[in-house]
């Protein structure tokens, strides 16, 4: 049943590419890198969940990135507790995963993500 709507709205989404052009072309995939374990993020298909950018990001689509404001300034969450906030939580909510190794390659850890 998921796999035929995902199937259908990326079709709608295919069809629709040839007027719609986004400001910005969102990525196939986004990997980051940190000591916890490399997170394997699919945002084309997180795109079938959620079709509003600014539901993630927050601040607008233009640079700057997550990262070059959170972790900065005490003001601003810290980028670990940013990214679970908004990641996890929505998992809870809706259904998607919540183990640490769901999301963390523990076998690639490489530096602090800040
Ligand atoms: C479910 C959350 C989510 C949604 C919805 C979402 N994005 Fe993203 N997007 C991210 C995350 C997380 C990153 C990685 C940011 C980082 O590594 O700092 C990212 C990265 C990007 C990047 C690469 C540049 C950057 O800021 O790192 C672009 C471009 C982008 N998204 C565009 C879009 C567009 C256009 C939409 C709406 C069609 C969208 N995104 C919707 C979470 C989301
Ligand atoms: C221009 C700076 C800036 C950028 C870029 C930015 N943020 Fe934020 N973010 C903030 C500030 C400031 C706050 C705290 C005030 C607020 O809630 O608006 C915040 C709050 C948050 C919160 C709420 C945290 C809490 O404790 O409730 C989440 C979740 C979040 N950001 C995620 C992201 C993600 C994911 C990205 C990248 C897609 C991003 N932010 C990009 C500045 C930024
Ligand atoms: C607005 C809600 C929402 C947000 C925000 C969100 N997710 Fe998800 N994610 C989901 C749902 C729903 C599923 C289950 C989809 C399914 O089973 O078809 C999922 C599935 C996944 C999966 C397993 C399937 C896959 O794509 O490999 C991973 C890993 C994942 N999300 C990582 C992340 C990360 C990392 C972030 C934050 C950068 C994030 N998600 C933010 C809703 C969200
Ligand atoms: C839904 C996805 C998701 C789940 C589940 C998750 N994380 Fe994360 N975690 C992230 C993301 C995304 C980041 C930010 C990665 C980055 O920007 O490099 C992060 C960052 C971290 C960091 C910071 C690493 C550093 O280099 O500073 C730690 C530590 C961490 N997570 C531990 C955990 C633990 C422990 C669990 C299980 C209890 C867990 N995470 C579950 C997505 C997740």
């Amino acid at each position: 049943m998921m796999k035929i709507r995902i199937g259908l709205i990326l079709l709608v989404g295919m069809l629709a590419g040839a007027t719609i052009v986004f400001a910005v072309e969102p990525p196939t995939v986004v990997t980051m890198q940190n000591k916890q374990g490399e997170v394997f993020f699919h945002h084309e298909e997180h795109l079938v969940a959620v079709n509003d950018c600014i539901d993630c990001h927050h601040m607008g689509l233009m640079p700057p990135a997550c990262r070059d404001c959170h972790g900065l300034d005490r003001e601003v969450p810290r980028l670990k507790h940013a990214f679970h906030r908004q990641c996890r939580n929505c998992h809870i909510k809706n259904g998607g995963p919540t183990e640490c190794d769901s999301c963390h390659d523990v076998g690639k850890k490489t530096k602090s993500a800040k």
